[in-house]
């Protein structure tokens, strides 16, 4: 892919100036009559998705004129990449300066295209940004976030355990990180059960993928992702239309190692640690069934209600193994329910907390880079809706009603109370398209996670 962005230099670039309708007025009377005259013509207004070219005497583009409702919306010119011809532009207009870092974000996840199987139709137009803008910020937020879309919109046949595993190994080479597995049966001598049951039907072993980076001095952050590389329902099946989108079952995955490498790549001062539970959930003779009852690492035993429930379960092990080290904080992602869907819609990164500090600053930084979250409750009174005639547990609650819920609580019955932990249930799926954010796999609160990191950390 080429890249988005010029940082600086002498190569020319054609100037875009943004306009708002508070600073329109005050362009108009730096222009010519000529120039006015052709912006009134066209009948140009300064308000969002208008853009318009201004030719200078000879008839050549001058300039174009883009107009927005709000500057410090990063998606307010993030169709620009795809508007404008192909070539090399730079931004001008009252405020852009005060916004760019946000403006360049958008233009960078608008010029998003998914080429692994088919060539791109043009390529994007690109950036050049002043030397004054906080290049790594932009530059790795936007492949971060591109890394995110990539790993999801890769087909499961495509992105099986293995394949998230090598990613997860190329990252931590570039980041100079530890990486570790535990692959197949060595699943079960080591102690994660869940993760084995999930992942055994499939030819492709489950495995539990771990990289670790940063001084040891630093606070533990731990990220735990949902790595269902197909999520088949297994002998619980899907219908045909619930399980069309399923290859973006990795999606927590994909979310936890863009945040990794984001936070490595602008080298922020945590001790780092990735665990990423990678199995197919399918379907064989040795698939795992309703009413079976399994083991987790934790000691506690699951009786299995449903094995779609299957994302709490990988997850379970791994959270498990996140406490064992006492992390000062610890975040999953996973696209855990359908019913947080329900709840939140698909555009809106629902979360819980057991931590109400935590939750307040990830909605504060949700906010504030418009990546937007919703908290939910622990309700601990739902709790009994898991238990099990036969076992500690159920995997999945006797209710409907509620289903992110109580999937959070089943989630909290593994970690340990001490450590304060976000779990995020997203839907890492763009449904429509929207400036910036094209139809196919996306990150949900990533942005807002590590804004959040940034204040506490940085
Ligand atoms: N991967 C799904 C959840 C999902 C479905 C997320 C659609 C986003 C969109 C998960 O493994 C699952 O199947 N969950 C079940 C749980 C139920 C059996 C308790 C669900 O949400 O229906
Ligand atoms: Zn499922
Ligand atoms: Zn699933």
């Amino acid at each position: 892919m080429t890249e988005s962005f010029v940082f600086g230099g002498r190569q020319t670039a054609i100037s875009v100036v943004i306009v708002t309708a508070a600073s329109y007025p005050r362009f108009l009377k730096k222009l010519g009559s000529a120039q006015v005259a052709w912006l009134e013509q066209n009948q140009f207004e300064a308000r969002a998705g208008k853009l318009l070219a201004i030719p200078d005497a000879d008839g050549n583009v001058e300039r174009f004129i883009c107009g927005v409702s709000d500057l410090a919306d990063p998606f307010a010119i993030a169709d620009l990449p795809m508007q404008l011809p192909e070539g090399l532009y730079t931004l001008e207009g009252s405020g852009v300066k005060a916004n760019i870092e946000a403006l360049a974000i958008g233009w960078g996840l608008g010029a998003y295209q998914f080429t692994r199987y088919k060539n791109a139709r043009r390529k994007p137009a690109r950036l050049k940004l002043p030397n004054s803008a906080n290049h790594p910020h932009v530059q790795e937020t936007v492949a971060a976030t591109n890394r995110v879309r990539d790993l999801i919109n890769t087909p499961a046949e495509d992105m099986m355990p293995q394949h998230i595993s090598a990613v997860v190994g190329e990252i931590a080479q570039t980041h100079a990180a530890e990486f570790q597995e535990i692959i197949g049966d060595d699943l079960l001598t080591s102690n994660y059960p869940c993760i084995h049951t999930v992942g055994r039907a499939s030819v492709h072993p489950p495995r539990l993928i771990e990289l670790l980076w940063g001084d040891k001095s630093h606070p533990l952050l731990t990220l735990v992702g949902k790595g269902i590389s197909f999520d088949s329902g297994g002998l619980n099946i899907k219908p045909s239309n619930g399980m069309r989108s399923m290859k973006k079952d990795m999606g927590g995955a994909a979310h936890a190692i863009g945040l990794a490498q984001l936070i490595m790549a602008l080298e922020l001062p945590v001790r780092l640690r990735l665990l990423v539970a990678a199995a197919e959930n399918a379907i064989s003779s040795n698939s795992f069934r309703p009413g079976d009852v399994i083991q987790t690492r934790s000691g506690i035993t699951v009786e299995i209600d449903n094995t779609d429930a299957e994302g709490r379960l990988v997850l379970c092990d791994a959270l498990t193994e996140a406490c064992e080290e006492k992390p000062d904080l610890l975040i999953d992602f996973a696209t855990l329910t359908g019913a947080a869907r329900v709840a939140v819609g698909t555009e809106i990164a629902a979360f819980f907390s057991n931590d109400k500090e935590l939750a307040a600053d990830i909605l504060d930084a949700g906010e504030q880079v418009s990546d937007p979250t919703w908290q939910l409750p622990l309700h601990r009174g739902y709790r009994s809706l898991l238990k099990s005639h036969v076992a500690d547990l159920q995997n999945c609650a006797s209710s409907p009603f509620g289903g992110a819920i109580t999937a959070a609580l089943y989630l909290q019955g593994f970690v340990d109370n001490e450590v304060s932990w976000a779990h995020f249930d997203v839907m890492a799926w763009n449904n429509r398209s929207r400036s910036g954010r094209p139809i196919g796999g996306e990150a949900m609160g990533l942005r807002a996670v590590f804004e959040m990191l940034e204040k506490r950390y940085k």
